[in-house]
C-alpha cells in the first residue's frame, strides 16, 4: 500500500501536463493524513506555487477565518486541489490539465479516506459532485458518493470579491459543522 509520503514524492516530479513548464512548486495538499474533512479547491495561485502550500494568498486567509467560525484549522482537515500546479494568469485549470491531475487526488483521497468532502468553488465541485453543478443554486447542498459526504461552499476568492455572499456561506458553514458532529468521530469541534 502506497504512503501519503511516497504518493508526495511522485507528484512533485509530475510531467503530465504543460503546466509543469510553468510552475515553481508542486502544491500537493497539506493538513492532517487521517482527516476526516477534506477540503478541494481548484489550483494553486502565485503564492501557493511560490511556497507550495495550498490557500496561503488572500484567499486562504479567508479561508482560516471561515474554519476558525466553525471551530475547523488546518491540523484537524486536509486541504487539497483539483490541480497541483499554478495555471498562468490564474486562469480556469483546462479539462485536459483537470484530466491528466485528478489521478493524483483520487489516489489522495483514497489514502485520507474523508468522510466528508467540501469542494471550494464552482470548478471543484464540477469535477468532483456533478458535472452540471451550478455554484449559485446548489451550495450548501449535499450529496453522498461510495459512504463519502460531499458539499460545495463559495471559493473564498469568490467571497472577497463579492462580500454579498456571505452570509449564504456563513449557513452552508453551520450545516458542515452540523454534519461533522452527525459523521465524524475524531474531529473534536
Ligand atoms: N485557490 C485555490 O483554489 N487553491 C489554492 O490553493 C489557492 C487559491
Amino acid at each position: 500500500m502506497e504512503s501519503l509520503e511516497n504518493l508526495r514524492e511522485s507528484c512533485l516530479r509530475c510531467d503530465r501536463c504543460a503546466l509543469h513548464e510553468t510552475r515553481t512548486n508542486v502544491v500537493f495538499g497539506v493538513g492532517n493524513p487521517e482527516a476526516e474533512v477534506m477540503f478541494i479547491g481548484e489550483g494553486p495561485g502565485e503564492q501557493e506555487d511560490l511556497t507550495g502550500e495550498p490557500f496561503v494568498g488572500r484567499a486562504g486567509k479567508l479561508l482560516d477565518d471561515m474554519l476558525s467560525i466553525i471551530d475547523l484549522d488546518r491540523t484537524k482537515i486536509y486541504i487539497a486541489n483539483i490541480v497541483k500546479c499554478r495555471p498562468p494568469k490564474n486562469r480556469d485549470p483546462l479539462n485536459t490539465e483537470q484530466d491528466a491531475c485528478i489521478g493524483w487526488l483520487r489516489r489522495q483521497t483514497a489514502l485520507i479516506k474523508p468522510k466528508i468532502i467540501v469542494c471550494l468553488g464552482r470548478i471543484a465541485a464540477m469535477r468532483i459532485i456533478t458535472p452540471d453543478f451550478k455554484i449559485s443554486s446548489d451550495h450548501g447542498c449535499w450529496y453522498e458518493s461510495n459512504g463519502v459526504k460531499m458539499t460545495a461552499i463559495y471559493h473564498p476568492a469568490a467571497l472577497l470579491r463579492d462580500p454579498r455572499r456571505r452570509p449564504e456561506t456563513f449557513i452552508d458553514l453551520k450545516e458542515l459543522q452540523r454534519m461533522i458532529k452527525m459523521v465524524c468521530t475524531r474531529t473534536y469541534i
